[in-house]
């Protein structure tokens, strides 16, 4: 089967489709044996974990292809970004939702990590209204709010309903319209993008099955630190929070929230300000109608241009300009993950059942019966202590 050169443009985008069809398929392996209930949703995780193996490989399935989803999602965001995707007219929805679609994803990783309600649940679910918490004037409310609201019901049906609902429609936009309209339509485009998908999936079944997640507490205990330098899809929401680790009060708030909050408003409404590029819908774009470089080095020779001139007589205009690109994106990509690598790789995520498990006794077995309480548990609001619990447990508790 012969790739249409225009797909490789959304590599990462037909990549990232795919994985979210793998955690629809997983996911609704795993609602089947979960049991959404303070007392049992831990157990019934751990049953369907240790007793079953096919279902165990599914959940470490689904741990790890959320990773690469992430991954693809960046990856996708930096090509198009660079691309200059977002000064086609037309194109300017696709950005909008594009950059909309990040807010169901960390929706999805929140409330993942807090459906199997063992501590590492229950850390996530105490932190959402503490961030929530620092939006200026709705914020304490709508943190009483949440603290409120949660159940593990709640909790799943946002998981698997409401979430998947706002992500089906904003995919509707970016994406199907789209790809039913070409030839082939929906189920040629995803069998083209399986195929380019494979490696990946492979590699997540590896993962998956090499690196399980201990969960088979307390018959045997993980150490403390366990999962440290393991990269899983959580670290995407710790990086939000590692602020907390070196600053306290505003200097914390204003890493942790304002920026990102402004990083991400701006990275949605930026591209409407910007004067468009001629319409051109995206599917009649080939890639010689897509080379800007071209067309900017012949109206204007720019000074990198020129000290570059040698090396692209060398390797050939079109091998130097994709080579270029792909520097270009592996710079950008690792701009953005060395950061998080660097920030997050201490985190001991596998760890936290050495302490808290069910032989250590009540008060640090299963998530208390307390836990929305603030006044008998003060530490739940100082997200200080929250944070340097998660990053050095062995010492901070
Ligand atoms: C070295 C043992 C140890 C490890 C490992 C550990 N904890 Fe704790 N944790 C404790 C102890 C002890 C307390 C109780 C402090 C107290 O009683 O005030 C605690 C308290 C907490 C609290 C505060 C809320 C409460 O009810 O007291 C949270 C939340 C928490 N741990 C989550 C985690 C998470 C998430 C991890 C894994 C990243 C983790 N813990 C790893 C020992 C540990």
């Amino acid at each position: 089967m012969k790739i249409k050169q225009s797909h490789w443009h959304h590599y990462f985008g037909g990549i990232a489709l795919l994985l979210l069809i793998v955690q629809v398929l997983s996911g609704s392996v795993l609602t089947l044996f979960y049991e959404p209930d303070l007392k049992e949703a831990y157990a019934s995780v751990q049953y369907l974990y240790n007793e079953l193996s096919l279902v165990a490989w599914i959940r470490d399935t689904h741990r790890w292809a959320a990773l690469f989803l992430m991954i693809a999602v960046i990856m996708h965001f930096i090509r198009g970004f660079l691309r200059k995707d977002y000064l086609n007219r037309d194109s300017k929805t696709l950005w909008l939702t594009g950059i909309l679609l990040y807010l169901p994803m960390l929706g999805f990783l929140f409330t993942g990590v807090i459906l199997p309600w063992e501590w590492r649940g229950y850390w996530f679910m105490e932190m959402i209204p503490n961030y929530v918490g620092e939006i200026p004037l709705i914020g304490p409310s709508l943190s009483d709010f949440l603290i409120n609201a949660f159940t593990l019901n709640r909790a799943l049906v946002v998981h698997i309903c409401i979430l998947p609902a706002i992500t089906l429609v904003l995919l509707g936009i970016h994406t199907f319209t789209r790809v039913i309209k070409r030839a082939g339509g929906l189920t040629l485009y995803v069998m083209e993008h399986s195929l380019l998908t494979l490696p990946f999936l492979v590699a997540i079944a590896i993962l998956a099955y090499a690196l399980p997640m201990p969960s088979q507490d307390p018959a045997i205990i993980p150490m403390p630190l366990e999962g440290e330098n393991l990269p899983t899809a959580e670290w995407f929401i710790l990086i939000f929070y590692v602020p907390y680790l070196y600053f306290k009060g505003f200097m914390a708030t204003l890493l942790g929230f304002y920026i990102p909050l402004v990083i991400f408003l701006a990275l949605a409404i930026f591209p409407y300000f910007l004067k468009g590029r001629k319409t051109k819908s995206v599917e009649n774009i080939t890639l010689k109608d897509h080379a800007p470089e071209k067309t900017h080095t012949v109206e204007k020779k720019s000074a990198f241009a020129k000290f570059m001139a040698p090396l692209r007589r060398l390797l050939g205009a079109r091998t130097y300009a994709k080579t270029l690109a792909f520097l270009t994106v592996l710079l950008a990509a690792t701009a953005l993950f060395a950061p998080l690598f660097v920030v997050s790789h201490e985190s001991p995520t596998y760890g936290c059942n050495s302490c808290h498990n069910p032989s250590m006794g009540d008060r640090l077995g299963l998530p208390p019966d307390s836990f929305k309480d603030r006044v008998k548990n003060p530490n739940l609001k100082d997200n200080t202590f929250m944070v340097e619990h998660w990053f050095y447990p062995q010492v901070v508790w």
